[in-house]
Formats: structure tokens, sequence, C-alpha cells
């Protein structure tokens, strides 16, 4: 494989189009938005400025990974000659069965179709091609660069040289590949989101404060990051339409998004993404500063 067209340029897409372009891969990067686009270059640059700081990366990577991506808003060019399409877009079902159906008439036919879909049924994207066998689910985690593990998920149909494929692929990028199977959320977020879900309620219902909630979690059990700043670094609204997928994939009431959360998205306080969620982001700043409406 050598040309990857990596579709959707926000927070998963441009560090999936960042590490495919530092490995060699040609990379086609193609989003709707044109502002998407650009800022998702700005951010390649800086993430690769950061790594070169640190010393994981040589100086003259810089330019080469950068010149190993271009920019396209359209679909149908980005994956015409791809060997692999790795789709990032929005988190929901209509919008991705409708890339799907596009992507399978742009890509020539021994293309690989992927989704990083973070809870969508692999099965069903797969069902609106016409190559349900080379569909897979290829879930980097956030932030691309830095984070090791890939969850591969194959779908019903899947075929197990597809699977071979994206394994070793993944070793190539540097990561960890781990195979599961296409259930509702697959494991990394049926099991995260459940937890996610569990702190807004309990900041909902008064038991804690948002600094006291990702404490706990943080000292007690050793979790890197609270459940409430991780939220906000996913997106509230990612973590509101996968808590949907799973509460409509199993029928159980026990994954219902909290009422706090679903009022979050609809004042679009998302979290880092527009610079306010539990925490409020001033850029150039680390600092984590509760927002101001949970502020006891
Ligand atoms: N955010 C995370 O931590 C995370 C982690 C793992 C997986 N994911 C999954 O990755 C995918 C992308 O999530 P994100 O957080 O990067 O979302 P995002 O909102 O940051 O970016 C989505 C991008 O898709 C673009 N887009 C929308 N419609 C499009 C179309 N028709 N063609 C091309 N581009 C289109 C948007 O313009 C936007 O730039 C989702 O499926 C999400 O579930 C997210």
């Amino acid at each position: 494989m050598k040309k990857i067209c990596v579709v959707g340029a926000g927070t998963m897409g441009n560090g999936i189009a960042h590490v495919f372009a530092q490995q060699g891969f040609q990379v086609s990067l193609v989003d709707v938005s044109q502002t998407q686009l650009d800022k998702a270059i700005a951010t390649i640059g800086k993430n690769l400025d950061r790594q070169i700081a640190k010393g994981s990366l040589p100086p003259e990577a810089k330019d080469s990974t950068v010149s190993n991506i271009s920019l396209r808003t359209s679909l149908a060019e980005g994956a015409a000659d791809a060997d692999l399409v790795v789709e990032a877009a929005t988190e929901n079902m209509d919008l991705k069965l409708r890339i799907f159906k596009q992507i399978d008439e742009a890509a020539p036919a021994g293309c690989i179709l992927a989704t990083n879909t973070s809870s969508i049924s692999i099965t069903r994207i797969a069902a609106a091609t016409g190559r349900p066998q080379q569909v897979i689910g290829m879930h980097f985690m956030n932030p691309v660069p830095v984070m090791k593990l890939v969850e591969i998920i194959n779908g019903y149909a899947t075929d197990s040289s597809v699977t071979e494929k994206i394994v070793e692929l993944s070793r190539t990028l540097g990561k960890i590949p781990c195979v599961v199977n296409d259930y509702p959320g697959f494991i990394a977020n049926r099991i995260l989101m459940p937890m996610i879900n569990e702190a807004i309620y309990s900041l909902y219902e008064g038991v804690a404060g948002v600094e006291e909630i990702d404490t706990v979690m943080k000292l007690g059990m050793a979790h890197p990051m609270g459940p409430l700043q991780l939220a906000d670094f996913i997106g509230l609204d990612v973590c509101l339409s996968i808590l949907q997928v799973l509460q409509q994939g199993f029928g159980q009431p026990k994954y219902a998004p909290c009422p706090l959360l679903v009022n979050m998205v609809m004042a679009n306080k998302l979290g880092i993404k527009t610079g306010e969620g539990f925490y409020t982001y001033t850029p150039g700043s680390k600092d984590l500063v509760v927002s101001n409406g949970f502020k006891s």
C-alpha cells in the first residue's frame, strides 16, 4: 500500500494523515470544509514541531511529512487512486452511509475501505458498499500520533486477508493492533463511555464537582486524565453519539446519555474543539480551568 485517502480533517483525520505521511505514505486528506483542511495542516505542522522538540523526530522529517499530504475538497479525486481509504468524518450514521457509497463509487476495485468510527456498526457501513468483504474498522485513538492502540474491527463479512493487511499496516505505523468483533461500541467505547456518562451523572446529581470527580479517578484509579477532562478532549458531541449508538444497539436504558451531556451539546459546549466543556480552554495555555457554570 502506498496511497492513502483520509476522509474528514477534524480531530482524528489530521492525526491519521500525520502518522501515514510520517511513514512515507502519499496521503490525500479530504474534507468538505477548506477551513478544516487549513486548520488540519497547521495542526500537523505544530504536532511535528513538538515531536522534533522532544527529539523523537529528526528536523528534516517535518518537510518530508508535510509534502506527503495533499489537501482536497473532492472525495472522488481523493479516493480515485487510493490503496486504502480511512474515513474519519463526523460520527453520524446517515452521513457515513452516504460517504461510503461515494467512496465505493470512486475508489479502485482492490482498495480497502476502513472507518475510524467510534461505535457505528462496521457491518451496516459495509452494506452501503458493493464490497463488504473489503470494509473494516480501523479505530485510532486520540491523539493519533501519540496513542499506540489501533482497535481493528471485523465486520460480519470482512475477509480475513483484509484483516491481516490492516494488522500489518498498523504495525508499519508503529502502532499496536488489537482485533475485535463488531458489536456496538466495540471494546474501547463500550467500556469507556458508560464511565464518562456516570461521571457526568455524578456532576449532574451534585455528588461532587468537576475537579473532585476527575481527581478521584486520576489519583484513585491511576487514570492519566479524569473522565470529564477526557470527555472534553474527545468532544462531547462524539460522546453523545456513541452513547446513543450503545443505547439503540443494545436496547438497554443503562446507556441513556445524561441530560446534562445532551444540554451541553445543544449549547455547543463541546469541549476543547469549541473552547469550552467541563473546562474552558485558552489557546496557548495548559492550565485546567473549570468552566464558570460548574464553579462552586
Ligand atoms: N474525537 C475522538 O477522540 C475520537 C477518537 C476515536 C475515533 N473517533 C471517531 O473519528 C471520527 C471523526 O471524529 P472527530 O473527533 O475527528 O470529529 P470532528 O468533528 O473533529 O471532525 C469531523 C470532520 O469531518 C468533516 N466532514 C463532515 N462531513 C464530511 C464529508 N461528507 N466529507 C468529508 N469530510 C466531512 C467535518 O468537516 C470535520 O472536519 C468519528 O467517527 C469519531 O467517532 C473520534
